[in-house]
């Protein structure tokens, strides 16, 4: 019952709900939309998920406004990811029409798990496409699976927005060069467990992840993008190995709103030293201020946040951006899809 649930201690983790929504490839074509109550699936013990790693998925945040609506957060930015993704790992792209019907669907049926305004959780869209089809040899399949479930959630990093520290680890890579990092697959983040945990037992947060090539550039920040305040400027990295997220993206249009110039380029690791504000962005995140930046392998420490405090321009790209998803503030960029 969701008269049980307190909205506002809730973690970022999974609820059930009532429906998930599921739609079947097969024979060069999508089937009908089915709408499911159940949290378990069928599929084939030989199928390409399973032992090629043929799974892809996205990360949507719908929210309850001060007007009582419901509002998706850049819904065709995902549709447009989710099929670039689809092409990175050989599965059937969902056509654009579909994600967003379904995504729609899946937090129309379960509107009673929206949670309220004020409440600082909102409902975390989760979609996700499988290879169905037997396969021993490696190859891709002909049939897939696409399934968008949904969970109430609360912040990711514990405590909200507040300062947490991450560490720089050089003996992992979460993705090749020329790999899949720039598209949202399981097998990378399988690849990033060992590196997280290794970070969660030594008490930071996330791992600044270099790249992987030259060890000698900023890449990813565990589950999100990384950017930073230098100069009065938004820098983040540019890089073929990086999910392009679409928090970031959003975060460098507020920034040019308020007329801070963006930069989007390689950044070594000694420039940490001339950071202002630092911050770990994604749908999860939203962006989480990072405080101090650890690298574990030359001893050196980057203090990003000499009080202890979020930076001024995060908070207030957090405060803009929130606003927007609300519908506290003019939706100027027309980024959000009203649930009817
Ligand atoms: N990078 C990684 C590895 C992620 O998993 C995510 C989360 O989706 C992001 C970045 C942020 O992307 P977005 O802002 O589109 O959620
Ligand atoms: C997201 O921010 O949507 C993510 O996918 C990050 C993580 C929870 C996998």
């Amino acid at each position: 019952m969701t008269e049980e649930i307190d909205w506002a201690s809730l973690p970022f983790g999974y609820v059930p709900t009532d429906y998930n929504v599921r739609c079947v490839y097969k024979d060069g074509k999508w089937g009908e939309i089915e709408i499911s109550q159940s949290e378990t699936i069928n599929i084939h013990i030989a199928a390409t998920a399973l032992h090629y790693g043929q799974e892809l998925f996205e990360g949507i945040k719908a929210f309850r406004g001060k007007d009582g609506k419901i509002r998706i957060f850049r819904l065709e930015e995902n549709a447009k990811r989710i099929q670039s993704s689809a092409e990175g790992i050989m599965m059937a792209p969902v056509p654009e029409e579909l994600f967003c019907k379904m995504c729609k669907m899946a937090v129309k049926l379960n509107e009673r798990f929206v949670p309220p305004y004020g409440s600082g959780a909102s409902l975390y869209i989760r979609p996700l496409e499988i290879g169905l089809s037997p396969r021993v040899g490696v190859a891709p399949a002909s049939e897939y699976m696409f399934l968008v479930l949904v969970s109430p959630v609360g912040p990711y990093f514990k405590g909200g927005f507040r300062n947490t520290n991450i560490c720089i680890m050089r003996e992992y890579d979460r993705v090749a060069p020329k790999g899949t990092g720039r598209f949202k697959v399981g097998g990378n983040y399988a690849a990033s467990l060992r590196a997280g945990h290794h970070a969660h037992e030594l008490g930071y947060s996330a791992v600044l992840f270099l790249d992987p090539k030259e060890k000698k550039y900023l890449d990813e920040c565990g589950p999100a993008n990384f950017y930073a305040i230098k100069d009065g400027k938004y820098i983040t990295p540019a890089s073929e190995s990086i999910l392009p997220s679409v928090t970031n993206m959003s975060l460098q249009q507020l920034a040019k709103d308020m007329g801070i110039e963006v930069e989007c380029r390689h950044i070594t690791v000694d420039e940490l030293s001339e950071v202002s504000e630092a911050a770990a962005c994604g749908t999860a995140a939203v962006c989480s201020p990072i405080g101090e930046i650890d690298d574990l392998d030359t001893g050196k420490k980057y203090i990003i946040a000499k009080d202890g405090k979020p930076g001024p321009v995060t908070t207030a790209l957090y405060n803009k951006l929130n606003a927007i998803r609300l519908g506290e503030e003019p939706d100027v960029h027309g980024w959000n899809t009203l649930v009817e």
